[in-house]
């Protein structure tokens, strides 16, 4: 895995509780990236050691900086130091952009329409990827579906609207604003959740039947788009998400108590005790064992394990990304259930 250090170059402020990063490309190695992907950045507070995923809001080809988009999460301990602490001529040390939240050439292009459905800090990979497809596929639509509480909180207002009037025949946004009266002469503005049924009774049918789907944000938002979208027959792999932070169901714990297990990274062999509720890449981490990680939903495979001996339980994701092989588990999703765990990391 690559690391780079970047210099703040520019912070800019989005919202009240939503700053954009803009890092210069280093000097040397330029740091590669595809829209829709994310850096990793790693900070070092009282002594720990924190890795955290932001998507890019910039998009290669497009913009010249490194951009990332970081909404305060309340009590969430990166997101408000970038917000309060971080500042311009600052250094960062990120990890080489991973992710696979990005417009595929092949499997895509044979779709004339980009549908992006988003709310909050979800529209970050989601602008990417509209700045990429509007510069690079004139003969594309883009049609962006974004959810916020007001106007005052939607992030990059001034960007879509003048993407809007740029791309005036390829680019239609939409705004769903739950807690705002609209002005209903407008068209792009909606009052409410976005509500999949409603993007349905006023998309073009052919825009429809040819799109491909892009969704991130909560997690209501992504099982009530998906299922709208299953239930048009649209098949799953036209439909992609990504996961912000993934969600735990309490019932899945039921089978899971407290146990001591040993970890070995770099050779060393520690005795961990994973206090339930707790991942085991969470238990190593609180007991400030540097291990490998970044996305912590089961996505990137940077914090994967062999398991020795024992069972573990996977909670959180409904697949295995591709490249683990057998007895090689993901620690952000794993849970000892047995007394006689070993689990070595390379
Ligand atoms: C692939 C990927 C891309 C991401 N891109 C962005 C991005 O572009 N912009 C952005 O602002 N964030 C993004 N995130 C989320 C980001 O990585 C952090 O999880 C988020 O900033 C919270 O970190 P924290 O240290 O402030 O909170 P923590 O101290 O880690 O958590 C504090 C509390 O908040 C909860 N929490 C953690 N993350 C979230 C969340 N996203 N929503 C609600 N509650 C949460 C935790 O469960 C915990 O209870 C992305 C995450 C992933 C996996
Ligand atoms: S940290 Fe990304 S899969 Fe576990």
């Amino acid at each position: 895995m690559a690391f780079y250090t970047l210099k703040v170059h520019d912070k800019r402020i989005e919202t009240k509780d939503t700053v954009t990063l803009c890092f210069k490309q280093p000097g040397l190695k330029k740091i590669k990236y595809l829209a829709g992907q994310y850096l990793t950045l790693v900070f070092r507070i009282n002594g720990r050691r924190y890795l955290r995923p932001y998507s890019f809001s910039s998009s290669p080809g497009v913009d010249s900086l490194l951009e990332i988009t970081v909404k305060r999460i309340p009590g969430g301990i990166i997101s408000n130091h970038i917000n309060d602490a971080i500042n311009i001529g600052d250094s960062i040390e990120v990890m080489e952009p991973m992710g696979d939240f990005i417009y595929q050439k092949d499997k895509d292009s044979s779709c004339s329409c980009i549908i992006l459905w988003g709310v909050g800090s979800g529209i970050t990979p989601l602008i990417s990827i509209a700045k990429y497809i509007l510069s690079t596929h004139s003969d594309k639509k883009v049609i962006l579906l974004y959810g916020n509480r007001n106007h005052e909180s939607v992030i990059f207002r001034d960007q879509i609207l003048h993407l809007q009037q740029e791309f005036i025949n390829n680019f239609t946004a939409w705004h769903f604003l739950t807690q705002a009266v609209v002005d209903e002469s407008n068209p792009s503005l909606v009052q409410g959740r976005i509500n999949p049924e409603k993007v349905f009774a006023n998309l073009k049918q052919d825009d429809l039947e040819n799109a491909v789907h892009y969704i991130c944000g909560p997690p209501r938002l992504k099982e009530s788009v998906k299922s709208a979208l299953n239930l048009k027959g649209i098949s799953s792999d036209r439909i992609n998400t990504e996961d912000f932070e993934l969600v735990k169901n309490p019932k899945d714990f039921v089978d899971i108590h407290t146990q001591l297990i040993e970890l070995t990274f770099n050779n060393i062999k520690t005795t961990l005790e994973v206090v339930k509720g707790k991942s085991i890449l969470e238990a190593g981490l609180d007991a400030n064992i540097e291990l490998p990680y970044s996305c912590q939903t089961g996505n990137c495979i940077t914090c994967k394990g062999e398991l020795l001996s024992g069972t573990v339980k996977t909670i959180g994701i409904d697949k295995f990304p591709e490249g683990l092989a057998q007895n090689e588990y993901l620690l952000c999703c794993s849970y000892p259930l047995s007394n006689d765990v070993k689990i070595t990391i390379n």
